[in-house]
């Protein structure tokens, strides 16, 4: 089976664990730190504050903006449900608004439309590796006085015009075992904002600023020195990886290209895609996608859709009654994504093995 994702972990990365084993420290400390700096170094950042979850770096991000009951944050029908769930968590309420087809992310139109009083944020998405139109939005966000998250769970290593994502507003990052850097769990929030900063750095720990001390409502959302020897261990390597990833992509898009049948990721101008995933469109519709889907496990290809139902749809959302308006392009993406493998371990037999297989 070509599975859909596969964690590298070399000797570095287990030296590294060991190491952090037999440290004495197994909570937040030295590594945490150290993780961190190279991560605001990475992103081009002042400040990183690791968590223990990206789901976690978005909530906190939130709290740290003073986000809460009252609040309207704007956020994609369209992505995991941990983007809209972060909001609820925070005890504001999430108002979606439709995505774009061609990158996926929410439509900055749309999102300028969706704006009242009560509206304090928007979180943009950088779905699949690829930036929504993260320029428009935070201009949006700046004339509008609004702040910006960017939920870049899946994008950690791209750009646009030249800029990291996470690097816009305040950025939420996700190192879960599939995602392109790998702790197992973990996230990381980015800011240059010091008084933001400040607030994270306590809130994921208890609320703490002095030991003992309890400031405000906080958290145990703490990164532990093994996920964070690990970070370390690949984030030298995450670019070189992410090449990879976009070698692996074009192969297919080349392979791919005879096949009117589909529609392959476009990486957009001025835009650095970092292929977490790469998802075709199945423009015919679910049961065409789904045919697709069990043709290609049949022929020993792992393939994911991501996501089958968008957020608004969720019966969490329909029953707390915050989503009863339709967004056609999130219901229709639902009904034809399709996330193929792409992963830095694939050989270029594999690659043509897929293309085959979706070919056929
Ligand atoms: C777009 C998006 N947002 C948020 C998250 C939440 O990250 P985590 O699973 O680390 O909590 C994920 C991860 O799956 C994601 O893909």
């Amino acid at each position: 089976m070509i599975k859909l994702a596969h964690p590298i972990i070399d000797e570095d990365d287990k030296r590294a664990v060991i190491d952090a084993l037999e440290s004495g420290q197994l909570a937040q400390g030295p590594r945490v730190a150290a993780f961190e700096e190279a991560f605001a170094a990475y992103v081009g950042v002042l400040h990183a504050i690791a968590v223990n979850s990206g789901t976690a770096a978005l909530h906190v991000a939130l709290l740290a903006h003073g986000i809460g009951a009252g609040d309207n944050v704007i956020v994609p029908a369209f992505s995991f449900a941990a983007t809209a769930n972060a909001v609820l968590h925070a005890g504001a309420r999430p108002i979606f608004v439709d995505v774009r087809t061609d990158d996926f992310g929410i439509d900055p139109a749309l999102a300028e439309a969706a704006i009242t009083p009560a509206t304090k944020a928007i979180i943009a998405v950088h779905l699949y590796g690829q930036t929504c139109d993260i320029t428009a939005i935070a201009d949006i966000c700046a004339r509008r006085g609004l702040v910006l998250i960017e939920d870049a769970a899946q994008a950690v290593g791209a750009t646009h015009d030249g800029r990291a994502a996470g690097s816009f507003g305040t950025g939420a990052f996700s190192f879960y075992a599939t995602k392109n850097l790998q702790t197992g769990e973990g996230g990381m929030i980015t800011t240059s904002n010091e008084p933001v900063a400040a607030l994270a750095r306590t809130l994921r720990s208890q609320g703490e600023r002095t030991r003992y001390v309890t400031e405000e409502l906080g958290y145990n959302f703490r990164m532990t020195e093994v996920a964070a020897a690990l970070g370390l261990s690949q984030l030298p390597k995450l670019d070189a990886r992410n090449d990879q990833r976009r070698a692996n992509a074009a192969r297919l898009n080349e392979l791919l290209a005879p096949n009117e049948h589909i529609i392959t990721p476009r990486e957009l101008p001025n835009r650095r895609h970092v292929y977490h995933q790469y998802t075709i469109r199945v423009p015919v519709g679910r049961e065409a996608r789904d045919h697709l889907q069990s043709a290609l496990r049949e022929r020993g290809i792992e393939s994911a859709v991501f996501y089958p139902t968008p957020i608004h749809k969720q019966p969490l959302y329909q029953r707390l009654g915050l989503a009863d308006a339709a967004f056609p392009i999130a219901e229709k993406l639902a009904d034809e994504v399709l996330s193929l493998p792409v992963h830095p371990s694939l050989s270029s037999e594999d690659v043509e093995a897929i293309a085959r297989a979706v070919g056929t």
